[in-house]
């Protein structure tokens, strides 16, 4: 259990995961500029590739309530339920192309988004900067000279 309230935000979005196949559970809660919180956990499907990502998940919700311009900070947390809470060891990093999404907000909001990497049990957190999970990633202004 960590104090930071982002974090056990996402710890209890990931309690309302739809993961059966892994059975690996992912919560992420997004705040605003304006301390606006929203959050998404993963959705697997027994189509196994068409899974959504708990990020990907947050981030539509979050468009919804304040915009991607918007986002200040993001927690992601991932491990197995057990006894109705979240536990693991293993710090959760966002995959890579849900790192890829969060560029996107990075570069409408033009603010090194940070992001707070927690394990289940909450507690061992890393936090980190897009720029620094995707270093030179491909945005928008990539396709300036698009015709
Ligand atoms: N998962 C996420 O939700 N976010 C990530 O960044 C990494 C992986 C999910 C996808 C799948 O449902 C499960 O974790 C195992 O890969």
């Amino acid at each position: 259990m960590t104090n930071d309230p982002l974090v056990e935000r996402a710890r209890a979005a990931a309690l309302q995961a739809y993961a059966p196949y892994s059975r690996f559970s992912v919560g992420c809660a997004i705040e605003s500029v304006d301390g606006e919180v929203a959050v998404g956990a993963n959705m697997e499907n027994a189509c196994y590739r068409l899974g959504v990502c708990a990020e990907i998940s947050a981030l539509t919700a979050a468009q919804q309530a304040f915009g991607l311009a918007n986002v200040a900070r993001i927690a992601v947390a991932g491990g197995h339920v057990d006894g109705g809470s979240l536990a693991g060891e293993g710090v959760c990093t966002p995959c890579g192309g849900c790192r890829q999404a969060i560029y996107e907000a990075a570069c409408l909001s033009g603010s090194d988004i940070e992001i707070i990497c927690s394990n289940g049990g909450g507690d061992k957190v890393k936090a980190t900067r897009i720029h620094e999970l995707l270093p030179k990633g491909f945005g928008p202004e990539n396709l300036n000279d698009a015709g």
